[in-house]
């Protein structure tokens, strides 16, 4: 395999019409099909991609939304959290994601410090994601303080999904500790949540919530509530790829449910070279040229 096109011939393409969530066959997943899936109460799933290579397959197994998440920086660029991540990393990754990708809407994550500043800096940076990478929406963290920024990019064309909860960038002052637990924390994050819906985003991720105030967002919402670690009530569900595929090394949280176990697959495979390297088993005649 050599190239990204011949793994896309041996992939197995979208068999499956049912996991086209309101989309075609023909063209990327919109934010429009994601607001009629909601009014048809059709639930999808999202996952994060970081290189072009994995992105194509969770695009051919008919994934609709593809988050380029600042968990790369944990995930995939080796930082202790998502706070680092600069969005240079970004555009760079979101740019590989869009280029393996033909179907799923490509979401960008503004990386800390790439909107902090207003709303000015936010659509900045969000239009460098769309020009230079190719996002066909951004994500951003915040409720209340986010929300001028939620307009102004917005009302300048690019879909905005709004990232409530636990917010990462936010580690150093909120913790990995669920959010929303009392009843005027869970009115906040309502408020929150509704206060992004009428500044325009198109979504809401809630992140590490109680189940019932994530059901009590959702049905409050006309717009598309995407859970992690928020119960099974939301009417999306997005996992990082590596926690949902068993590359992460160490603890995973207990929200994550493990597909695969990747991390074991690939160190038997590196191992079995090894050994065949070593003993002189590889390569064989057939990988050999005369
Ligand atoms: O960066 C990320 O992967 C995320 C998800 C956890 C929603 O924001």
């Amino acid at each position: 395999m050599t190239s990204l096109s011949a793994a896309r011939e041996q992939g197995k393409g979208l068999d499956n019409p049912k996991a086209l969530y309101g989309g075609s066959r023909n063209r990327r997943v919109s934010v429009r099909d994601l607001a009629l899936a909601k009014e048809r109460g059709e639930r999808w799933p999202m996952l994060t991609a970081y290189d072009a290579m994995t992105a194509s397959v969770f695009d051919e197994a008919g994934i609709p939304v593809l988050l380029v998440g600042d968990s790369m920086g944990n995930c995939h660029l080796g930082y202790e959290s998502t706070v680092p991540v600069t969005l240079d990393e970004m555009t760079m990754l979101a740019a590989a994601v869009v280029r393996g990708t033909s179907r799923a809407l490509v979401v960008g994550d503004l990386t800390f410090g790439s909107y902090q500043e207003g709303p000015v800096q936010a659509l900045r940076s969000a239009t460098r994601l769309v020009k230079e990478a190719g996002v066909g929406a951004v994500k951003l963290e915040g409720g209340e303080r986010s929300l001028a920024a939620t307009a102004l990019i917005v009302e300048s064309g690019i879909p905005v999904m709004a990232h409530l909860g636990l917010t990462p960038q936010s580690v150093n002052t909120l913790g990995h500790r669920v959010q929303g637990r009392s009843e005027e924390a869970a009115q906040q994050l309502v408020r929150d949540a509704k206060a992004a819906q009428d500044a325009g985003a198109f979504a809401v991720v809630l992140e590490l919530v109680p189940a019932e105030v994530a059901a009590e967002v959702t049905r409050s919402l006309h717009i598309p509530v995407v859970g992690i670690g928020a119960g099974p009530d939301t009417d999306a569900q997005v996992l990082v790829w590596t926690d949902m595929a068993g590359l992460t090394g160490g603890k995973v949280p207990r929200f994550t449910k493990q597909y695969l176990d990747l991390r074991r697959s690939l160190g038997d495979a590196a191992r079995a070279y090894a050994e065949e390297v070593v003993g002189g088993a590889f390569p064989a005649e057939e990988h050999t040229f005369h």
